[in-house]
């Protein structure tokens, strides 16, 4: 008995009959209704999803870790910020706001920016996104916002009408309208934009003095955006380019990295300012409040696989089993078939269909020219759209005067 493998049994714990088979009225069936255990495993296959949130439903992100690398104990006593050099094992979520799972990576929207810090004194969120204000100050008008970007409720449709109608009629949503608009509305990758707490946070020293701080993670990659073209051409190569590409990057050992810059204000300085410092629709100018830096973050390991590797960073080379596994099959972006490379470079390449039929043909990177827009190439800023179907709109326009297609724009 000890040799046998274990039962699959029902919720009760009683052993089930097969795991293969369903009950039926003889070899061929009809199925029958009393299988009990069919009902089970059906009625939890269609429980099976956790359901989406509301918004910042699709996203990733990795683990790393976050390094002093100034004394800021003159504003703050807090043990992770309390050394030069010390480490603390932290995860970044990415997100998109609007989009459901399933959604195009690089469509036009905020992206979330989830830190959480696990401090020896609890964990340390700072849930900003990638734009240093918001949308509403008042959370009354929190709901009707991300409503006014979800569906609608007869049509199923996203609606242009209706969010221009929120934003024309909330006119403290400008800033961060216009923020959405501009060339940082469509970040090229997770990697490549910067991360701000957005609201103000208190710190406090061991002497018990206040200070009024915003968090700003400033990307050690550069900012770099798609334009609207590249955008809406990764949308039809890459649903996911931005999850496919941070972790492609930690798995070729390309970790990324933000510094910790901060704002700090003195605590007796709030009343006195000239406008609202607490007003999450503006923004603190450097000039009155220059960056601090405080130290930096690399995420180091993706996803599920972070077994063999030390939060903290002491592991200069992860293990095999902290990295993605090396790709030798992978799957046609058109067809979706397993394709295997066989040649050294162990990428699989599809070029569009040929004109007339849906037949797709698969090419390896050494095997002919590169298709003519490819998610590498458009991530790249290498592929520049056609103007045959390239239709002018008014953010192209204003791009095209823009002589890098990367922009980088870091500040
Ligand atoms: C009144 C204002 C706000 C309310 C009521 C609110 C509420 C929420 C709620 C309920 C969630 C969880 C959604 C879920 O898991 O189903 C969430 C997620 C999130 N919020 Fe807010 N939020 C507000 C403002 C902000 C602001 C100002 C920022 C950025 C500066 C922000 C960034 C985020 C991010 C990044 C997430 C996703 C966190 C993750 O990746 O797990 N939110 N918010």
């Amino acid at each position: 008995m000890d040799n046998q493998p274990p039962n699959t049994t029902t919720d009760a714990g009683s052993p089930v009959g097969s795991d293969e088979y369903s009950l039926t009225a003889g070899p061929s069936g009809p199925n029958l209704l009393q299988d009990a255990y069919l009902l089970e495993k059906l009625a939890h296959f269609v429980r099976e999803r956790v359901p989406d949130r509301v918004y910042h439903v699709k996203g990733g992100g990795a683990f790393g870790y976050f390094e002093v690398t100034a004394d800021v104990t003159q504003w703050t006593k807090a043990a992770f910020l309390s050394q030069v050099g010390k480490r603390t094992p932290m995860i970044l979520r990415f997100s998109q706001v609007a989009a459901e799972e399933g959604y195009p990576d690089s469509d036009r929207d905020v992206r979330g920016f989830a830190v959480k810090f696990y401090t020896e004194q609890g964990n340390y969120d700072i849930v900003g996104n990638n734009t240093p204000v918001f949308f509403v100050r008042d959370p009354m008008k929190f709901s009707d916002f991300i409503h006014s970007q979800e569906r609608e409720p007869d049509t199923g449709l996203r609606s242009n009408n209706m969010q221009w109608d929120f934003w024309s009629l909330s006119p403290e949503s400008a800033h961060q309208v216009t923020v959405l608009m501009s060339d940082r509305g469509t970040p090229r990758t997770w990697r490549h934009m910067n991360g701000y707490g957005s609201s103000t946070y208190m710190w406090e020293n061991a002497a018990g003095e206040k200070f009024w701080v915003k968090y700003h993670f400033k990307s050690e990659q550069g900012v770099q955006n798609f334009t609207d073209a590249e955008s809406k051409a990764m949308r039809a190569e890459d649903l996911d380019c931005h999850r496919r590409d941070l972790w492609e990057a930690i798995a070729r050992k390309d970790y990324p990295a933000w510094r910790l810059e901060m704002q700090i204000m003195p605590y007796e300085d709030a009343p006195g300012y000239r406008f609202n410092p607490f007003d999450i629709t503006k923004v603190w100018p450097h000039e009155d409040y220059p960056m601090i830096p405080v130290g930096r973050m690399v995420l180091r390991v993706s996803g599920r696989a972070r077994t063999g590797w030390c939060w903290r960073g002491c592991s200069p080379t992860p293990t095999r089993s902290a990295t993605a596994p090396a790709r030798t099959m992978s799957n046609c972006r058109s067809t979706g078939r397993l394709t295997r490379c066989t040649t050294t470079t162990k990428t699989a390449r599809c070029s569009t269909t040929t004109t007339g039929t849906s037949r797709s043909t698969h090419r390896t990177a050494t095997a002919g020219p590169r298709p003519i827009r490819s998610a590498t190439a458009i991530r790249a800023g290498s592929w520049s759209p056609r103007t045959s179907c390239a239709r002018p709109t008014w953010r192209t326009r204003t791009r095209t005067t823009s002589s890098s297609p990367a922009r980088s724009t870091a500040r």
